[in-house]
């Protein structure tokens, strides 16, 4: 019945309900209770009740879109229209694991280009050093992946493509 909306551009904010679907309105930190609209809003915790979920139990914000449940807007007002390209990349520094397919289309159905280039990554394939030291301590994909977004646990969501190394081991 309620729809969330997400906003690329401000997406940290946005997002912020993930955090919240264990904390109330009013100990977010964000809204203000004693706004005249306050009682108005409905709990995180129950606009994202029947949400799909991933194996960890974080929301799958992929089969969330598919279902209609999110209809992620470009800006704020919503006048603008989400450009997702469709430019898939494996990133093959993955040591004995297999590599990791990197979707543009799925992130950027979601997000938009700015959340991420240039400040989290320079938009060249291998011109960043990415592992996995850097992703738990919230950088690189760990901005989201861990906060907003599932993480490290479930290795086989990003390390999706068999690699001949990882195969010999
Ligand atoms: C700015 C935030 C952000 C960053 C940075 C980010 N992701 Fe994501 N990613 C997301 C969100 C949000 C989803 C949707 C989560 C879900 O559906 O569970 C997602 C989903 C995924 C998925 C699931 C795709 C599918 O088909 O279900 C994979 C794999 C993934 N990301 C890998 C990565 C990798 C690898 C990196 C770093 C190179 C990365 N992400 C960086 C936000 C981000
Ligand atoms: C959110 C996506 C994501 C998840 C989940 C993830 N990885 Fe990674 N991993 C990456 C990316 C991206 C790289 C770097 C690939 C590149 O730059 O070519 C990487 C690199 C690595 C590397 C080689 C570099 C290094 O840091 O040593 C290892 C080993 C690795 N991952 C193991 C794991 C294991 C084990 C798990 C599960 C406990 C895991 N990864 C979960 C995205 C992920
Ligand atoms: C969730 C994060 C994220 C978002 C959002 C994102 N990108 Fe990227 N992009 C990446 C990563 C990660 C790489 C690969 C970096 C690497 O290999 O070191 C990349 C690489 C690229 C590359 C280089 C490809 C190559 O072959 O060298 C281009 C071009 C690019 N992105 C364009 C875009 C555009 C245009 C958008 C918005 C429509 C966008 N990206 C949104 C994460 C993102």
């Amino acid at each position: 019945m309620f729809k969330i909306l997400i906003i690329g551009g401000c997406l940290m904010f946005s997002f912020s309900s993930f955090a919240a679907e264990v904390t109330t309105l009013k100990a977010d930190g964000i809204h203000d209770a004693s706004g005249a609209g306050f009682s108005k809003l409905q709990e995180p915790k129950e606009a994202l009740s029947d949400f799909p979920r991933r194996t960890d139990g974080t929301i799958n914000w992929v089969k969330a879109l598919d279902q209609k449940l999110i209809s992620p807007r470009s800006n704020k007002v919503g006048d603008g229209k989400m450009t997702s390209v469709n430019l898939d990349l494996i990133l093959k520094n993955t040591g004995s694991m297999p590599y990791v397919l990197f979707s543009h289309k799925v992130h950027t159905q979601i997000l938009t280009c700015s959340n991420c280039h240039v400040e989290i990554f320079l938009p060249k394939q291998g011109s960043n050093f990415i592992n996995m030291n850097n992703i738990m301590a919230g950088e690189q994909c760990g901005v989201c992946h861990g906060a907003v977004a599932f993480g490290v646990q479930n290795c086989a969501e990003c390390h999706s493509v068999p690699s001949k190394k990882g195969a010999l081991r």
